[in-house]
């Protein structure tokens, strides 16, 4: 399903000779042991993923589709980016469904919650809220305006059959709404937001979007099975991670430049930045992690990476086989020189805009580039490059010596915000 090539990245894992380190860290996040262990649930979860959850949550998600025609997600950051990335991914930006999945409570923005609430107003909407801790202050907010919207529209009794919560198993202001009737899924108390895309955070919003939500934890187990291998020689995602490692160790980049050519996979590149941001951004150390869509911004950052600050290496996800594809027509006349590309797909375009860049930026421009080939754009795919991800980024984590599950700095805007807002 995936294929990782390295041979563009300026480093020869060999001469590193970490091979024994790398083994030592997969033990330690096998068998618990590292720095977080308590949050390391989601590296063996594919073993112990509740298949009756599963089967619950595609039941509700049926009611779901046959009741409304929008499921409200009210989310921040780990809570939220997963299941909008795959939703995304999967869907595209503007999908040929009559369900819509709208998020809200990413933001405080005004303007936006304004303009969603007043669009929910035609809606006959469901609501997922989710929230581990179930104190953050965006997801209450929206939660509460929402909420309050749903009960004048359809009535506090209807309204029980149409919320949903996600939150932590004992923790926070969300868990007692179960005893007032709302359906409550659970995160499991060993999974931290970031790494939660396959648990009841990511799989119901999923699943009410139509998504296959079976092959998604394929994929993640098809992960599971490649990338935990503890041998560096057989195991691409801790090569990646180590070659990541060592751009910044041995050439000096500071930031992975996420790319990808398809502007549906945008809030995969949302979520790798949370992912390895949140992870490794810690104690002064980690790799700064940015996003692009090309072509697009081969318009408007393209010239900064070609000959820029040498500041960044790039790590490309290139989709073989993309959802859907567009062929451009001969025209007699040939007004517009374009006659040269007449009877090819965009598809085969795309591709030689991407092997061009690779050359531009990797030979010319020496700038060190990762790329990464999903042969699909499924849900297999996706469980799968998902998963690659949370292990190697353990793995970076884990070889700058950080505790990749936990983000104290994250509580300092809190502490600010709450002190302004008059919070006791
Ligand atoms: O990855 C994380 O842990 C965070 O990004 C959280 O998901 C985010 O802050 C939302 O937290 P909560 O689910 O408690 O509302």
């Amino acid at each position: 399903m995936m294929k990782i090539d390295l041979t563009h990245s300026q480093i020869k894992l060999d001469e590193l000779h970490l091979g024994d380190n790398v083994k030592q860290i997969d033990e330690m996040i096998r068998l618990k042991t590292g720095a977080g262990n308590d949050y390391l649930g989601w590296a063996d979860y594919p073993l112990h993923i509740d298949m009756h959850e599963v089967k619950r949550i595609k039941e509700d998600a049926k009611y779901v589709r046959e009741h409304f025609d929008t499921l409200v997600v009210c989310g921040i950051g780990g809570s939220y980016l997963g299941a909008r990335a795959v939703y995304e991914a999967l869907k595209g930006l503007y999908p040929e469904d009559n369900f819509e999945i709208i998020f809200l409570g990413q933001t405080f923005s005004p303007t936006y919650t304004y303009q969603v609430l007043k669009k929910l107003e035609n809606r006959r909407f469901a609501i997922n809220v989710i929230s581990k801790s179930g104190t953050t202050t965006e997801t209450s907010i929206a939660f509460r305006l929402v909420k309050k919207l749903l009960i004048e529209k359809i009535g506090l009794e209807n309204a029980k059959k149409a919320i949903y919560i996600t939150t932590d198993k004992e923790k926070g202001l969300l868990r007692p709404l179960e005893k007032e009737g709302y359906p409550v899924y659970t995160l499991p108390s060993d999974i931290g937001g970031r790494y939660s895309v396959f648990t009841p955070v990511g799989l119901f919003p999923l699943a009410c979007a139509n998504i296959d939500i079976d092959a998604f934890i394929q994929g993640m187990k098809d992960g599971m099975e490649k990338y935990s291998n503890p041998n560096l020689k057989e195991n691409a995602c801790y090569q990646y991670a180590l070659t990541r490692f060592a751009m910044k160790e041995k050439l000096g980049k500071d930031v992975e430049l996420f790319v990808t050519y398809e502007p549906q996979f945008q809030m995969v590149g949302e979520w790798l930045k949370q992912l390895f941001g949140e992870s490794e951004g810690k104690e002064h150390k980690g790799i700064f992690p940015a996003s692009c869509c090309f072509s697009t911004d081969l318009h408007s950052l393209g010239q900064f990476i070609q000959e820029g600050t040498p500041l960044l290496f790039e790590t490309i996800i290139y989709v073989d086989n993309p959802l859907h594809d567009v062929t451009i027509e001969e025209d007699k006349l040939d007004e517009d020189q374009l006659n040269y590309l007449a009877h090819k797909n965009l598809s085969f375009v795309n591709e030689k805009a991407f092997l061009g860049t690779l050359s531009a930026h990797a030979e010319v421009g020496n700038v060190p580039c990762n790329v990464i080939k999903l042969e699909k754009m499924d849900e297999r795919s996706l469980g799968e490059l998902l998963y690659f991800f949370m292990r190697a980024c353990a793995m970076s984590c884990y070889l700058l010596n950080i505790n990749p599950f936990n983000q104290p700095g994250v509580e300092v805007y809190k502490k600010n915000m709450f002190k302004l807002l008059g919070k006791k």
